[in-house]
């Protein structure tokens, strides 16, 4: 059970405490803040609401802590994150039950993340011992005017504190991949979790903990966005963002100071169905890729642009396999469960509103229940609908009718965000065309959009985020470039 046997020391009473210079603590305010459970609405979990004042602290013992950290050697700290990998998947079902009673992640999905962060620790920390340990050599005469007399040497060193702000959906696996690129790289970490997702985000931080990482070179934060979101964010001690979520990081990238960013901000990834598609894959990977963790994921496909000719054989055979999901507890390992709050649960149904409003075609029922959604496809979704170009993040997928291909590309090319797409033809030149045509961040070809293998090159284009991540990326991302020049004797000094 979450908060029980190794992991007791996390919590008193029924408030999960913070994590600062290598203690579990409580915070001075006295305050706690709510975790409810999506599924029954009820209080889940409490976790510490830290101060200003806290958060000050624990910037200042990152910063000294960094300092020595950089100075350990890199296999050393390689080690470190192997250890924490082990630790974090032997310790797999306390997470993994945190994740369903707090995101109400399917129980076969909870677990899968907490291994797949396992794995993703472990990855980077080679990766990170093969690319950190090379730099370059330069020699000055091959630019105009120079002598050979100057030699430049230049190595990757860390960027200080990283501030790490993973989200709701993920808040183990997406908190690691900031966590392990910027520890590797040198750097110390304080990472903010969602709140939603906190108490696994704690779990996950106590494996770091007993992995044995010096005191103050990873702290969690908990609290009210209200009190420490800015402060955080626009912290003079804080040398690098990572933040995967929602509009709040076009917020936080307006106010951030010179610091780096690594932004996702989600995505309205578009499959393309063509005339010569093989319909049963799609539909496949359309069920997979629009309905898995009940569409709360920022590669979920969130329209279906499908040719006329071959789009009622392909809603026919969706519908079929729509039929065939469980919608439930995610205690039962159900394919649709509670989206993550009410406020989100409005929030789709404004825009499931809208499209009846504006007659689009329902091939289900809409239900709801609380915060459960039954899956929903909506066909003949036209351009003046909302959801033909907003993200609802639940389980209910718009599809477009389009006559040409050029009409497919031209709609995911209009749209604000810019994560992946995919493309389903038989066609592999055609599929390369269209790939080049679609200005989005990764195109797929022939599957659903997915953020992983891990060290695969992820990133969105236009509002959909900053930079690329994946696991080499992010190493790179979190370190910039040192140089030492050696200056010899000029040209006209003679060794005799
Ligand atoms: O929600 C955003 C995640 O990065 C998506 O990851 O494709 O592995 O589900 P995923």
């Amino acid at each position: 059970m979450a908060g029980t046997g190794l992991f007791e020391e996390i919590k008193e009473e029924d408030v999960f405490k913070y994590y600062a210079d290598g203690e579990w603590k409580k915070s001075s305010s006295g305050k706690s803040v709510n975790i409810l459970n999506p599924a029954t609405r009820q209080i889940q979990y409490k976790v510490q609401a830290c101060t200003q004042e806290e958060v000050n602290k624990i910037f200042e013992s990152a910063k000294a802590a960094q300092k020595l950290w950089a100075k350990v050697p890199l296999w050393k700290r390689a080690e470190a994150l192997h250890k924490a990998a082990a630790l974090l998947k032997e310790h797999k079902a306390p997470i993994a039950e945190a994740l369903v009673k707090e995101v109400a992640k399917p129980a076969k999905d909870a677990v899968s993340e907490v291994v797949r962060s396992g794995d993703l620790i472990s990855y980077t920390a080679e990766e990170g011992v093969r690319i950190l340990s090379e730099g370059k050599f330069l020699v000055s005469d091959s630019f105009p005017g120079n002598e050979r007399n100057k030699l430049c040497l230049s190595s990757k060193i860390p960027l200080g504190v990283v501030l790490a702000i993973p989200p709701f959906n993920y808040p183990v696996n997406l908190a690691v991949s900031k966590i392990a690129p910027a520890l590797i790289a040198g750097n110390s970490v304080v990472l903010k979790p969602p709140t939603q997702g906190a108490v696994a985000g704690l779990h996950m931080i106590h494996c770091f903990h007993l992995a044995g990482f010096p005191k103050g070179l990873l702290s969690c934060v908990t609290g009210k966005g209200s009190e420490i979101g800015d402060f955080l964010t626009m912290h003079p001690g804080v040398n690098c963002i990572s933040f995967t979520g929602g509009d709040t990081g076009i917020a936080i990238s307006k106010k951030a100071g010179m610091v780096p960013l690594q932004m996702e901000l989600g995505g309205k990834d578009a499959c393309i169905v063509l005339e010569d598609a093989d319909l049963d894959l799609a539909a496949a990977n359309i069920v997979k890729g629009g309905f898995s963790y009940s569409g709360q994921r920022c590669t979920a496909v969130k329209v279906v642009l499908a040719m006329e000719s071959i789009a009622d054989e392909l809603v026919r055979k969706v519908n079929a396999k729509i039929a065939k999901l469980t919608v439930g507890s995610p205690e039962d390992d159900c394919d649709i469960t509670a989206v993550v709050s009410e406020s989100s649960a409005n929030f789709i149904e404004g825009l499931v509103k809208d499209a009846k409003e504006k007659g689009a075609t329902f091939c289900q029922e809409y239900r709801r229940e609380g915060n459960l959604i039954w899956p929903l496809l909506i066909d003949h979704v036209r351009p003046d609908i909302r959801l033909a170009w907003e993200e609802p993040f639940g389980p209910v997928l718009p599809v477009i009718r389009i006559s040409t291909v050029e009409e497919g590309i031209h709609h995911c090319n209009a749209n604000n965000f810019a994560l992946q797409g995919c493309v389903f033809t038989r066609d592999i030149n055609k599929a390369i065309l269209i790939s080049d045509a679609m200005e989005t961040g990764t195109v797929q070809i022939n599957s659903a959009p997915a953020r992983g293998p891990d060290h695969f090159p992820f990133q969105g284009l236009r509002d959909s985020g900053i930079g690329s991540q994946g696991i080499t990326n992010s190493i790179n991302m979190m370190t910039k470039v040192k140089s030492t020049v050696i200056n010899l004797p000029s040209p006209s000094y003679t060794m005799g």
